[in-house]
C-alpha cells in the first residue's frame, strides 16, 4: 500500500541540523525521513525545490475570538492567518464574550472552532469563581489556565493572594501550566486615574500607565505565591529588562517557571508609537532600546522558553479612539511572526534551532502536547516548508486575518513560509489558504486520570 504523500528534494530539520532527505506522510502523521531511495511508494509526490521544512509553528498565545467578538476575529479568519503564518497550531486565550471560565463555554467554543479552523486549536481557560470546576475543565481539554492580573477575567479576583494561591495549588495538582498577563491592576489604574485627572490624553500617558514598574510588580508577587506552593507558571510577553530578571531569578531558585516573548517586544520601540500612534498600543507596551537588548541577549542565552506572537486583533475604528484610554490593545501577529523572524535567521541573530526551539519544541512541552512540536517518526504531519531567500514586502492590506493593519507593514522581509502541512493536509500554499473549514482538529489536553 503506497504512503499518502512524499516530499522529495527537501532538506529537512532534525536536532542534529538540516539533512537532505525524503519525509514520507501517511495518515495524518510522518511514517519515515530518509534518503530517497529508501522511502515508501506514494500517491503523490511532492518536489520541495530544495527548500527547508519546519515543523509547524505552536503558538502559545493567539486571542481567535469568534462568538461575540467576531467582528474582530472568527475561527476562520483567525486561523486562515495562522496557516498563511506557518502556524500549525494556535493556542486560544480566554478573554473572550462570553468569557472561557467553565467547561461549558469551553466546550462551545471548542465546538465552534471544530467546524471552522484550518489549523489546529488548544485552549486556555481563565479560572472558574468555583475551584470544584477546575476539575471539569481540565476534563474538557483545556491545556492551560489564564490569569490576567491587570484586570478581572474570570471567576478570581486578581488582587486576592489567598485566592489565587488556592486556584495555583488545584492548577499544580492537576499539572496543567498557569499562564500570567503580569500587570498590577493597582498600579495601572492609580496611574491611570492620576494621568485622566491631569488631562492628559496620548500614548505618552498610556506608556506611563503601563509602566515596567506594573510588570515587574506583578512579576514579584507572582514568584512570592510560587515559592508557596507547586505550580507551573508560564509568564506571558515578557517586555522589560527588568521583568525579565525576575524570571530568570526565580528560574535560577528552582521553580518551576517558563516564559515567552513576542516578535514585537524584540524588533520595535517605543519610540515607534510616534509613527504609528495608537495602532502600535499593545499591553505590555513597547519598552526602550535597552529592554529590548536584554531580551535578545537573553534569547541567545537561551534563557527565553518560547516565542508567542501575542496575535490580538481589533477593528482599526477601535483602534483609532478618540481617547487613548478607548484605544483597544493589540496588534495581528499570526502572519507576521515567522516571516520576521526567518529574516532574523538570515542576518545571523538566531539559528534555525533556536527558532525551532522557541516557537515549536518547547511550546508543545510547555502545554504537554504530545506528538506535536518536532519532525520524528510517528509525530504528527504538522509542518511548514519555508524559502529562506525569498524577499517581499509585509502587506497588512491581505492579511487573512480581520484585523488589517500591523505595525510591520511595509517591512521588508526574508524567509518565506511557502507551505504549510496541518495533520497531513495541504492548508497553505504559496500564501493561499487551500484548506476547507474544519481541518484543523481541536486539541484537548490528554491528561493524568482526572481524581
Ligand atoms: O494587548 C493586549 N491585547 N493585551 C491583552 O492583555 C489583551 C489583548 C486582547 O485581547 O486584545
Ligand atoms: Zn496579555
Ligand atoms: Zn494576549
Amino acid at each position: 500500500m503506497p504512503v499518502d504523500l512524499v516530499f522529495h528534494n527537501a532538506k529537512i530539520y532534525t536536532p542534529e541540523g538540516l539533512v537532505e532527505a525524503g519525509l514520507a506522510i501517511d495518515e495524518g502523521r510522518i511514517f519515515k525521513i530518509a534518503k530517497e531511495t529508501n522511502l515508501p511508494q506514494a500517491s503523490t509526490k511532492m518536489d520541495l525545490k530544495g527548500h527547508i521544512v519546519l515543523p509547524g509553528l505552536i503558538d502559545p498565545h493567539a486571542h481567535l475570538r469568534d462568538q461575540q467578538l467576531a467582528y474582530k476575529e472568527d475561527f476562520f479568519s483567525g486561523t486562515a492567518a495562522a496557516a498563511a503564518g506557518g502556524v500549525t497550531l494556535a493556542i486560544d486565550m480566554p478573554n473572550n464574550k462570553p468569557v472561557t471560565m467553565d467547561a461549558q463555554s469551553l466546550r462551545e467554543r471548542m465546538k465552534l472552532a471544530e467546524t471552522k479552523a484550518v489549523v489546529n486549536v488548544a485552549f486556555y481557560s481563565a479560572f472558574p469563581e468555583n475551584l470544584e470546576e477546575m476539575r471539569k475543565i481540565v476534563k474538557e481539554g483545556a491545556v492551560a489556565f489564564k490569569l490576567f492580573l491587570s484586570q478581572k477575567i474570570g471567576g478570581l479576583d486578581p488582587v486576592d493572594d489567598e485566592a489565587l494561591l488556592r486556584a495555583f495549588n488545584e492548577a499544580g495538582i492537576r499539572r496543567v501550566p498557569v499562564a500570567v498577563h503580569a500587570e498590577d491592576k493597582e498600579t495601572l489604574e492609580n496611574k491611570r486615574k492620576e494621568m485622566q485627572q491631569a488631562g492628559r490624553d496620548n500614548v505618552e500617558a498610556y506608556l506611563t500607565v503601563h509602566s515596567t514598574n506594573a510588570e515587574t510588580r506583578a512579576i514579584q508577587r507572582m514568584v512570592q505565591l510560587a515559592e508557596k506552593s507547586h505550580f507551573h507558571i508560564h509568564f506571558c510577553h515578557v517586555s522589560s529588562a527588568a521583568g525579565l530578571d525576575i524570571v530568570l531569578a526565580a528560574k535560577r531558585m528552582g521553580l518551576t517557571v517558563t516564559c515567552e516573548v513576542t516578535p514585537h517586544h524584540l524588533l520595535l520601540s517605543s519610540k515607534r508609537l510616534k509613527r504609528h500612534g495608537t495602532m502600535a498600543i499593545m499591553n505590555p507596551p513597547l519598552r526602550t532600546e535597552e529592554d529590548i537588548k536584554e531580551l535578545w541577549s537573553a534569547l541567545k542565552q537561551g534563557s527565553i522558553d518560547a516565542l508567542a506572537s501575542d496575535h490580538a486583533p481589533h477593528t482599526i475604528e477601535e483602534k483609532e479612539a478618540k481617547s487613548v484610554w478607548d484605544v483597544k490593545p493589540g496588534i495581528p501577529g499570526l502572519e507576521t511572526m515567522l516571516p520576521l523572524l526567518l529574516t532574523q535567521v538570515n542576518k545571523g541573530r538566531l539559528t534555525i534551532p533556536d527558532l525551532v526551539r522557541l516557537t515549536s519544541e518547547n511550546p508543545a512541552e510547555i502545554f504537554h502536547l504530545k506528538g506535536r512540536g518536532g519532525l520524528g517518526e510517528g509525530y504528527y504531519a504538522d509542518l511548514v516548508v519555508v524559502d529562506m531567500r525569498r524577499e517581499y514586502r509585509i502587506e497588512s492590506s491581505r492579511f487573512y486575518s480581520k484585523a488589517k493593519y500591523s505595525p510591520f507593514d511595509g517591512w521588508k522581509v526574508k524567509g518565506k513560509p511557502i507551505k504549510t502541512f496541518v495533520n497531513g493536509q495541504l492548508v497553505m500554499d504559496e500564501g493561499e489558504v487551500v484548506a476547507k473549514p474544519g481541518v484543523g482538529k481541536i486539541i484537548r489536553r490528554e491528561g493524568e486520570p482526572q481524581k
